[in-house]
């Protein structure tokens, strides 16, 4: 990184499509086009460069990417009739999976550049900005994050009392339906000491919340200040030390990397917040197989049940996918069973969406897309059922929340629940980035509202953006 950090002479606007990765990594691209001038900007109009940070997942997030970049077409025309250049680039999971193929498809493209490089973008936007198409795809050994250097204080102030941070990229489990282990590659975790410094930092900087980040994050194993490898629980033991960091979290996991010492940390450490993120995909055993899950529908509902022996009042969500090739009426109901027993507070689905170069995309046997979408409303339907009997059970109950920004109505606060739901408080601005403790009036769609709880307060207000400045 060059020393001599010139002033923020031009804008860059970065869209994020996809998972939290995406979401960690923008800012961690901002953070590296810094010392090269650049200032974020929410307007796209005013950006000089545009990043958008792809995802590769489904069909249908890669689609956008082409939609998107012709509407950018035409942002750039109007710039450049007002005599302003205007830089396009890719990022993210298509850039590393279509790489040249989007320079060719769209000429609008500056720079296509994969989620391992991001260092290498002042590099690229300079190269760029000689009228050369640069495309940057390689999966290199050092730590990208340690070559963009750490993120200023201020900055990280500015980014809210909640932060992610990734511990762990890429995947080896190759479930058959999954592009992520050829978009983010081979499994990689991140130095213990690096992760530990980087949280010290959020947490001086007044963060109070990290959900630590993985493709497969209870799969971590980095390296250890002693010289061995550290596992998650280890990690989050590490973590629960640090002064104002009051809650903790992790996503995505396996149930197959679910060990003891982790479920444990769920009933040992008060800082992990009892909200667990584990995908079972499908329940029926046959399809299992046929994603590579390597696990039965059994073998997860004990898991779950020696989870929440560790905590009863877990929330648990889920992905499903409803109609991998093969899936008949039976296998979807043996899905219908699992959700029935296993009591989901939130989760995610999708209808299967063949990907480029995976093994189930090579399957006979589709299913028919209305076939899909049926299942997918009865999953629906039956998760949204379990979603809002979870948040029923707050109503009157009195917990902490940290209020991260403001409401859509005046007066009000949003933080969230230790189960993660949005909560909606009347409270004054002087609690951002505090914790109160609220009690539940009523539930909404997604999100429940509350009044503070007279005389509750959990923590005092913190002095946090004089300390950041
Ligand atoms: N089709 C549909 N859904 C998918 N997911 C991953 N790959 C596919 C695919 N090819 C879902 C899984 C995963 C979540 C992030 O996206 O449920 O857990
Ligand atoms: Fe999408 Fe997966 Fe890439 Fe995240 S890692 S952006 S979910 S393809």
């Amino acid at each position: 990184m060059s020393s001599n950090k010139p002033l923020a002479t031009k804008k860059v606007f970065i869209k994020t499509y996809g998972c939290q990765m995406n979401v960690y990594d923008s800012d961690r691209m901002a953070d590296a086009l810094a010392p090269a001038g650049y200032a974020a900007t929410q307007d796209q109009n005013d950006a000089d460069l545009i990043l958008l940070n792809t995802c590769h997942i489904r069909e249908k997030a890669a689609e956008k990417v082409y939609s998107e970049l012709g509407r950018l077409r035409k942002v750039k025309g109007e710039r450049a009739a007002l005599g302003k250049e205007t830089m396009i680039g890719v990022a993210g999971c298509v850039a590393q999976a279509e790489g040249e193929e989007i320079a060719r498809r769209a000429d609008v493209v500056n720079l296509v550049v994969g989620p391992q490089s991001y260092q290498a973008l002042p590099d690229m936007v300079a190269r760029a900005s000689q009228g050369e198409r640069v495309v940057v795809t390689e999966f290199p050994d050092e730590d990208k994050f340690d070559a963009i250097g750490m993120t200023p204080k201020k900055v990280l102030a500015s980014r809210g009392p909640t932060a992610f941070l990734t511990v762990q990229e890429g995947c080896d489990k190759f479930c058959t339906f999954c592009v992520v282990p050829y978009t983010r590659g081979a499994e990689v975790s991140r130095d213990v000491a690096k992760i530990l410094g980087e949280a010290r930092a959020m947490a001086e900087a007044g963060v109070h919340e990290i959900t630590l980040l993985g493709q497969n994050v209870n799969a971590y194993h980095g390296l250890g200040p002693d010289g061995e490898p550290w596992s998650l629980a280890k990690l989050l033991h590490a973590l629960a030390e640090i002064d104002g960091l009051w809650r903790l979290r992790y996503t995505t996991s396996h149930p197959r990397d679910m060990d003891d010492d982790l479920i444990n940390a769920h009933r040992d450490l008060p800082q992990v917040m009892p909200y667990l993120h584990l995908p079972v995909q499908s329940g029926s055993d046959r399809i299992l197989k046929a994603m590579n899950r390597r696990h039965t529908g059994d073998e997860y509902r004990r898991l779950i049940d020696r989870i929440r022996q560790a905590q009863p009042d877990l929330a648990l969500s889920g992905d499903f996918i409803v109609g991998f090739p093969g899936e008949t009426d039976q296998d979807f109901e043996d899905t219908m069973q699992l959700i029935r027993d296993v009591e989901y507070a939130a989760a995610f689905s999708f209808k299967y969406s063949p990907r480029p170069g995976t093994p189930g995309a090579l399957m006979d046997d589709h299913v028919p897309e209305d076939v899909m979408t049926q299942r997918l409303h009865a999953l629906q339907a039956l998760i949204t059922s379990q979603q809002q009997a979870f948040q029923q059970s707050r109503v009157g109950l009195s917990f902490p929340v940290l209020f991260e920004k403001k409401g859509r109505n005046p007066g009000q606060l949003v933080g969230r629940s230790p189960w993660l739901q949005p909560v909606n408080v009347q409270a004054p601005d002087s609690m951002l980035r505090t914790m109160q403790t609220v009690t539940i009036t009523h539930t909404g769609t997604n999100s429940l509202f509350a009044d503070l709880t007279e005389s509750g307060q959990t923590s005092t207000v913190e002095p946090l953006l004089e300390a950041a400045s």
